[in-house]
């Protein structure tokens, strides 16, 4: 695999001391695409900044497909497209215009074909000729990801490209960026909708407080990580569990009426058997048996927090991986 991007040991402090970036390192393939999660103020776009050169480093060095982003910064620049975080876009130019332009700045001949198929796939054709003043939030949105595209680059970077726009736009990017990695484009996503990266990542990297916690393809991820939950509906409100469940981590809900089971993902099924045996034996109705795998969010939220057992009663809105008998162990 070639590297699309190395980053070694950089580190950033700002002007007023506080340390966003400290000593991180990462290899990011050519052709993948990462999602890169964190909280609020864990140092995403302090990251990305630091790769696109828009903010310089306190230390260490970063390569652009090989080329160094100071020193060969021009080089390392025009591989690049980057979708902001923030909205800083003109007012009165035309989307058309303001989209070429963009290619323009990269010593890039004009190119109205490939400027016409970028704002067709972003649904802007219609509003070619429109002043960008005139556009909505998400339209504008649609701009700066057609902008950052103009020139055709070999890496993408989306910081939060989904906050604040709609389903279809949403959709719309996710299209989008099937097709970009189908052309061998890299791309860096940061996003706080987790089931984004859950959906178009290949591999996950978690940031937190200027940190890398962690760097995982993402199936490799659930798989280590994740927790399977055993969800049981009882016919009739059970009272009192047999003793025997005493050593399975099982929940029963209040009115007796429901238990969780969690386990570990890659545990063999017997627990899982074990304890619907168990249930059986003692002469348990059961009405409703599922299993049901925690979701990324549920992985991540952990991984923050410093947690390793997630919340079984959390697991509602995850990763539906529902079996009608729980076999899936
Ligand atoms: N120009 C700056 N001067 C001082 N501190 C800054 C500056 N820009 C960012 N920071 C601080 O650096 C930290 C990382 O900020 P950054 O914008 O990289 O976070 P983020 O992970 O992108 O967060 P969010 O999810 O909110 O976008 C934050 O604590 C922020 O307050
Ligand atoms: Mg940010």
């Amino acid at each position: 695999m070639q590297t699309g991007i190395s980053i070694k040991s950089v580190s950033k402090t700002y002007d007023n001391g506080f340390a966003a970036l400290d000593n991180i390192s990462l290899e990011i393939n050519k052709g993948e695409i990462l999602a890169l999660l964190g909280p609020n103020g864990a140092g995403k776009t302090t990251l990305i900044s630091a790769i696109t050169g828009i903010v310089s480093t306190t230390a260490g060095h970063i390569l652009v497909d090989g080329f160094d982003n100071k020193r060969q910064y021009r080089q390392a620049r025009k591989k690049i497209g980057l979708v902001p975080q923030e909205m800083s876009i003109g007012a009165f130019e035309t989307v058309f215009n303001t989209v070429s332009f963009t290619r323009g700045l990269f010593g890039l001949k004009p190119a109205p074909k490939h400027i016409e198929h970028v704002l067709r796939s972003l649904s802007l054709w219609d509003k070619k000729d429109n002043q960008l003043r005139m556009l909505s939030g998400g339209m504008k949105r649609r701009v700066l990801i057609a902008k950052a595209l103009a020139h055709e680059p070999e890496i993408l970077f989306l910081d939060e490209p989904s906050a604040g726009v709609d389903v279809e736009l949403r959709r719309d990017m996710w299209r989008l960026v099937e097709q970009l990695r189908e052309q061998g484009v890299t791309i860096i996503l940061t996003t706080h909708y987790i089931e984004e990266a859950e959906a178009i990542a290949d591999r996950i990297a978690v940031i937190n407080q200027g940190r890398i916690l962690l760097v995982e393809d993402k199936h490799e991820l659930m798989r280590k990580l994740g927790k399977k939950h055993l969800l049981v509906e009882f016919k009739n409100a059970v009272h009192e569990l047999p003793n025997e469940l005493d050593s399975f981590d099982v929940k029963l809900s209040e009115d007796g009426t429901k238990l969780s089971y969690t386990y570990d993902a890659r545990a063999d099924a017997s627990g899982l058997s074990r304890v619907i045996n168990i249930l059986s034996s003692a002469g348990l109705g059961l009405k409703e048996v599922q299993t049901k795998q925690s979701s990324l969010e549920e992985i991540f939220v952990d991984l923050v927090n410093n947690q390793t057992t997630p919340d079984t009663q959390s697991a509602s809105g995850g990763a539906e991986d529902k079996t009608s008998n729980g076999a899936r162990a």
